[in-house]
């Protein structure tokens, strides 16, 4: 099949499915929480963690003045809170009270971490630097809260226990088949 070749502007979905997370941060008292799908490590040692993030996100502006975030990892229950926090402004609205979001305690930071999370890390902010029209915030990542079922002890997701949230663009969510699962080498 011929493939189509384009140069310059790409719709930027070709690469997905990628995992959607709820990012999360505080500043004088106020909570809020967003989607993102464009993150990453970036450094086991020390441990590094990437945020692409519009400037104009009401969170950009928590995380620049409190200089922490959180990023939060969910199972495909809570796509809906995801599609939810990820469309509606944090400047105009509770989004925690708004969606019912229940809340566990950090423990380096004062961001807020989702119960409902298998994985969270609380990140303290090292690097803001901006490409193109996003910022790119690179988080240590000083805490980690881990919810033990959700692992196998190779520490892998356990997909029996687990269905991570995937984005494929436009408003699309699925998630993974276990049986699809092959160890190769
Ligand atoms: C699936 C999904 C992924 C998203 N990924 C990002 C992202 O990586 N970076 C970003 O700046 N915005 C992303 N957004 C948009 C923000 O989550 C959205 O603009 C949100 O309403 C911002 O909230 P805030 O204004 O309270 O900070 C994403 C939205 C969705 C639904």
């Amino acid at each position: 099949m011929a493939k189509v070749i384009s140069e310059g502007a790409i719709s930027f979905y070709q690469h997905y499915p990628k995992i959607a997370a709820i990012l999360t941060a505080q500043a004088k008292g106020k909570d809020n929480a967003m989607t993102v799908d464009w993150h990453t490590s970036l450094s086991l040692n020390p441990p590094l963690y990437g945020i692409a993030i519009a400037p104009e996100r009401f969170t950009y502006q928590l995380i620049i003045d409190s200089k922490e975030f959180g990023i939060n990892f969910l199972s495909f229950e809570s796509a809906e809170l995801v599609a939810l926090v990820g469309s509606t402004p944090g400047s105009q609205m509770d989004k925690f009270q708004q969606f019912n979001i229940a809340r566990s305690e950090p423990v380096k930071t004062q961001v807020p971490i989702l119960q409902d999370a298998y994985a969270a890390y609380e990140c303290q902010l090292v690097d803001d630097r901006a490409y193109g029209d996003h910022r790119l915030l690179v988080g240590e990542i000083v805490a980690v809260h881990l919810l033990k079922e959700a692992f196998t002890p190779e520490e892998t997701l356990d997909l029996d226990k687990v269905s991570p949230i995937l984005y494929l663009g436009r408003e699309l969510y699925l998630t993974s088949a276990k049986d699809t699962v092959r160890k190769i080498l």
